[in-house]
């Protein structure tokens, strides 16, 4: 068996439906480098191709600079830009950090990455935090990505994109990839996932675990996805996924959307990953049983479907 691939959009790149998300790597759940590598070089021997990274997860770079650079050839390495250059999360920080699209930082950032992860290129930089169609006219972004293209640190440009922001993005023609939330607990983009690949562009899932929601210390951990987890039980999904773990039920339900591309998930548990492999190798859910579940989980009252 091996993970089946896609090919992202206009890139052309052919990816395998299940990626790795690299910001677990920031933090206090991996215990040492030699784990971070492990658990990376796990996912890159087990076929995974892509890995999404971004300056704003800590040590995540570096870490894959240091244990994943010597098979550069293996992966297609998608970072982020507007970030800040050696901006550290403090440890009481919720969310995001502090953004800046201006050239000077998007440049000093993009360099950043690739001296971190020891490399010339970056295959994708994807703009972080969805800003506004006007915020990136005022700061001249999408020319800054141009220049770092001819310039070859870059091959294709992306938007990490969210409503309200991402169908402007989408209209606006220029962005090769769309990183976009996505599970059955999280369906609000379902419509604009449509629409990002009709438009051209491949489309790499975020949050297409759930983060993790399946399991009760994670719903304690992110009270957001804990809340969220509710629909599960009362669209009785438990049930439909008779003979099937709710991971995998969760995993397969987020590659049956027709137009999604890759599903980046995060861990750092080698026994996660190998579940999360075999989940996706098992392929999208049978038809019927996906629209079945999208027909209860609607039923239920969740987050429409809508863009
Ligand atoms: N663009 C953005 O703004 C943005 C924001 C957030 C994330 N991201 C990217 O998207 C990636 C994934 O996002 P995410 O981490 O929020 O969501 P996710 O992939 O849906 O969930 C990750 C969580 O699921 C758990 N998990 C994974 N496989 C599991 C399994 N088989 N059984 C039980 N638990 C499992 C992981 O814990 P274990 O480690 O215990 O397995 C982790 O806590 C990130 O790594 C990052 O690259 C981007």
């Amino acid at each position: 068996m091996a993970i089946p691939t896609r090919t992202l959009g206009r890139t052309g790149a052919e990816v395998t439906t299940l990626g790795y998300g690299a910001m677990e790597l920031r933090g206090p759940r991996v215990a040492s480098s030699a784990d971070a590598g492990r658990i990376l070089n796990a996912a890159l021997d087990a076929g995974v191709n892509l890995i999404d990274t971004s300056p704003d997860y800590g040590v995540s770079e570096a870490l894959i600079g240091e244990h994943a650079s010597h098979r550069r050839g293996d992966y297609f390495l998608a970072s982020k830009c507007g970030c800040t250059p050696g901006w550290e999360h403090p440890a009481d920080w919720q969310g995001p950090g502090p953004h800046d699209y201006s050239r000077a930082n998007i440049v000093a950032a993009v360099e950043q990455s690739l001296t971190r992860m020891r490399t010339d290129y970056l295959d994708l930089v994807q703009v972080h935090i969805s800003p506004s169609a006007e915020t990136l006219e005022r700061e001249g972004v999408v020319e800054t990505l141009r220049d770092l293209q001819a310039q070859g640190k870059v091959r294709f440009i992306g938007m990490s994109g969210t409503i309200p922001n991402l169908a402007e993005h989408i209209r606006m023609g220029v962005f090769d990839v769309f990183q976009i939330p996505y599970s059955l607990i999280e369906r609000e983009h379902e419509a604009l996932i449509a629409e990002a690949a009709e438009a051209g562009a491949g489309v790499i899932i975020r949050g297409g675990a759930a983060k993790g929601a399946a399991e009760e210390d994670k719903r304690r951990a992110n009270p957001v996805a804990g809340n969220r987890w509710d629909a599960w039980e009362r669209a009785g999904l438990g049930e439909l996924a008779e003979g099937m773990a709710p991971m995998e039920f969760i995993l397969r339900f987020t590659a049956s959307h027709p137009q999604m591309t890759t599903n980046i998930v995060g861990t750092v548990n080698p026994d996660h990953l190998a579940q999360n492999v075999r989940a996706q190798e098992a392929g999208p859910l049978p038809d019927d049983l996906y629209q079945e579940a999208k027909r209860r989980l609607d039923e239920a009252g969740t987050a429409p479907a809508g863009g």
